[in-house]
């Protein structure tokens, strides 16, 4: 089984994205700080359908320094890595003058900074295995804006420029980087849009739905899998055609 981490692993898209993956014959293993009541229940069912396919693995990934040798301690306990989804996010919602600056250091930490580190150490053993795939998930407000998230988008932009340089960079080693960036989709970072902002999102989109973790999940699916190989450097926009 070829092991493939997946940060915020433990709701939303991530454990959406674990839970597809442990079904694929990948061996999974979810980072995330706490292991949720969902993640538990996905953990209980994958070694009853497919033993040993979703471990669990907790950490701060905003803690920088340790990112090292938590991708030491990976490698030692399961083996090479194939697969990196750079899930785990957060957003603080706020007018960018009334923004504590606390919060706009953190937002840089876990969602650009820390995917970048982890990268690095991922990438170097990927490069020296001759190949691998990762797959970093930005956001559509990444390229289009968004009122309010202006720090969240910066982050989620620094990713998808991360993702076409880093693709060059490492594609000659065979491995492929590619990004994901889905629309609004419904999880616990989402639940602050009310009623009528959702129905404002649909409204507005080409398929008049929103995107669901699903489909992030086969998306991603897709780009680690042998469908893709003479894909890298791309962003696949997952949004129900919010951005159309
Ligand atoms: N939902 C959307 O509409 C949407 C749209 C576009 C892009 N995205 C992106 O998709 C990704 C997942 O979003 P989501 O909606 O599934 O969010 P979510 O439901 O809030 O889940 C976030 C995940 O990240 C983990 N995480 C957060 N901080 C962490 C840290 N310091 N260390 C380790 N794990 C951490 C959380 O686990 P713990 O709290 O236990 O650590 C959780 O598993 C994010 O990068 C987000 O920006 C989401």
């Amino acid at each position: 089984m070829r092991n493939v981490l997946v940060t915020g692993g433990s709701r939303g898209l991530g454990l959406g994205i674990a839970r597809k993956l442990a079904g694929a014959e990948y061996r999974v293993i979810a980072l995330a700080r706490k292991e949720s009541e969902p993640l538990a229940a996905a953990l209980r069912e994958a070694e009853t359908a497919h033993p040993g396919s979703l471990h669990f693995f907790a950490c701060d990934l905003g803690q920088i320094e340790e990112l090292g040798g938590i991708v030491k301690t990976l490698r030692k306990k399961f083996g090479p890595i194939y697969g990196l989804v750079n899930n785990a996010g957060m957003s603080f919602d706020g007018t960018l003058p009334l923004m504590p600056t606390a919060q706009i250091e953190q937002l840089v930490r876990v969602n650009t900074i820390s995917p970048m580190v982890l990268t690095k150490y991922v990438v170097r053993h990927m490069m020296a295995d001759g190949g691998g795939r990762i797959v970093n998930i930005a956001s559509i407000t990444g390229f289009t804006g968004y009122s309010g998230l202006s720090v969240y988008s910066a982050t989620k932009a620094a990713l998808i420029g991360f993702t076409r340089s880093l693709a060059r960079e490492a594609g000659r080693m065979g491995v492929n980087v590619n990004a994901v960036a889905p629309g609004f989709v419904d999880t616990e970072m989402t639940q602050s849009l009310g009623e009528e902002g959702r129905e404002r999102i649909v409204r507005r989109s080409a398929l008049r739905r929103m995107a669901e973790v699903e489909d992030v999940a086969n998306a991603v699916e897709f780009l680690l899998s042998c469908k893709s190989k003479n894909i890298t450097g791309t962003v696949l926009t997952v949004d129900a055609g919010s951005t159309a």
